[in-house]
């Protein structure tokens, strides 16, 4: 059992990142993690080493190619295991990593049960390691805009928020033949309905206490119903509502409203007649909407860069595995919902 380096042994040298799982999203982590001067990728694997091979070609002289996790584990080079498989195996992996004492970047969803959820946030709060879960969005600037707003109170007490994730999925993903799966890609709200919920969490500040969910087979192509809509309620009374749709004919459209007693912001659109009293229509804010799927497009620069800083500092992330906990908490309770035919399901679940 590996010991995880206390945050002075690592404040003055590169961390030593190892990927797990070489696909799609990986090559953007890559590309992240590369452009920052306090990591270097030292290893990457994943099921097939041709796949390790080709990515760990765009990684630099100092990456090498592991063919057994075992080997990720015990190779004392790498400080941070960067989990990116496909889900089923996110929460082994990640809780191995954790008992070798490795810091862990954790491709949502971090797991697929309540069991896994908790085993793995238990080993990571055991290790004492720092976790962030990629809820790559809580570092787009508009998320970053809003959550500023809503800080300042532009929009007053937050009364009802809706956010929802649509995005066709179907053969084009290099993850179809997996994600349609119920035994890996589980159901809509795992899957990446988790953003949205996440989103909503982190602009209500405030927990579920409540769900009550209904979903569709969609176009047929899946094995789970892959659309999926639910209603919330939050334990300060604010009221909410999720949804994820991926099969449908829908190019990718992350939307948010967020109703205030002083204001609302539908996406990148302010109406507060706090801040403009003689406001006569919808103010915008040019900025960077989450309005791709497109992983190139996503802020992971920022997200690894905000490892990096809490393993220096020795600090938890808003992101950590603990709080995502919570997110998953709500997708399952959501899916829990939907397979009873839209029974409320209360939270925390037993
Ligand atoms: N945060 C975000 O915004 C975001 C965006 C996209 C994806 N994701 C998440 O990232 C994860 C990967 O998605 P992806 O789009 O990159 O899928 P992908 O293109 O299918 O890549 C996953 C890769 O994992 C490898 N793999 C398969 N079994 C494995 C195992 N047991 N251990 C290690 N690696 C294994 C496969 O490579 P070989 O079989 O060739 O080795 C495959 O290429 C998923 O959890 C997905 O939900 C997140």
């Amino acid at each position: 059992m590996g010991t995880p380096r206390a945050a002075e042994d690592v404040r003055d040298r590169p961390l030593g990142v190892a990927i797990h799982g070489a696909g799609w999203v990986a090559s953007a982590h890559a590309a992240s993690w590369r452009k920052c001067p306090q990591a270097r990728i030292v290893s990457v694997s994943s099921r097939r080493v041709e796949s390790a091979r080709r990515l760990a070609e765009l990684c630099g002289p100092e990456c090498r190619v592991h063919e057994r996790f075992e080997d990720v584990l015990e190779d004392d080079r790498v400080d941070v295991v960067n989990v990116s498989g496909p889900h089923h195996v996110h929460a082994e992996q990640g809780i191995a990593a954790a008992e070798a004492g490795k810091h862990l970047l954790m491709e949502k969803p971090m797991a697929l049960t309540l069991e896994e959820c908790r085993a793995l946030r238990d080993a990571v709060a055991r290790r004492g390691v720092k976790s962030v879960v990629s809820f790559v969005l809580r570092w787009n600037p508009l998320f970053e805009t809003l959550r500023a707003l809503l800080q300042q109170g532009a929009i007053g007490r937050l009364l009802h928020l809706e956010v929802d994730y649509w995005h066709e999925i179907g053969p084009w993903y290099t993850g179809w033949e997996w994600i349609r799966t119920r035994a890996i890609g589980r159901s809509a709200m795992l899957s990446a309905g988790c953003h949205a919920v996440d989103a909503l969490r982190w602009f209500a500040r405030d927990e579920v206490a409540e769900v009550a969910a209904f979903s569709s087979r969609g176009l047929g192509r899946y094995e789970y119903d892959p659309n999926v809509v639910a209603i919330v309620k939050f334990h300060g009374g604010a009221t909410g509502k999720t949804s994820a749709a991926f099969d449908c004919e829908m190019p990718y459209a992350f939307n948010i409203d967020l109703l205030g007693a002083e204001g609302t912001l539908r996406d990148n659109r302010i109406w507060s007649r706090k801040l403009f009293p003689g406001q006569t229509g919808w103010a915008a804010v040019p900025t960077v909407l989450p309005d791709s799927g497109a992983v190139e497009h996503h802020p992971f620069d920022a997200e690894v860069r905000h490892l990096v800083e809490c393993i220096r500092e020795d600090r938890e992330s808003h992101a950590s595995i603990a709080d995502a906990f919570r997110t998953h908490e709500v997708c399952l309770a959501i899916d829990r919902s939907a397979a009873s035919g839209g029974a409320p399901v209360k939270l925390p679940l037993e």
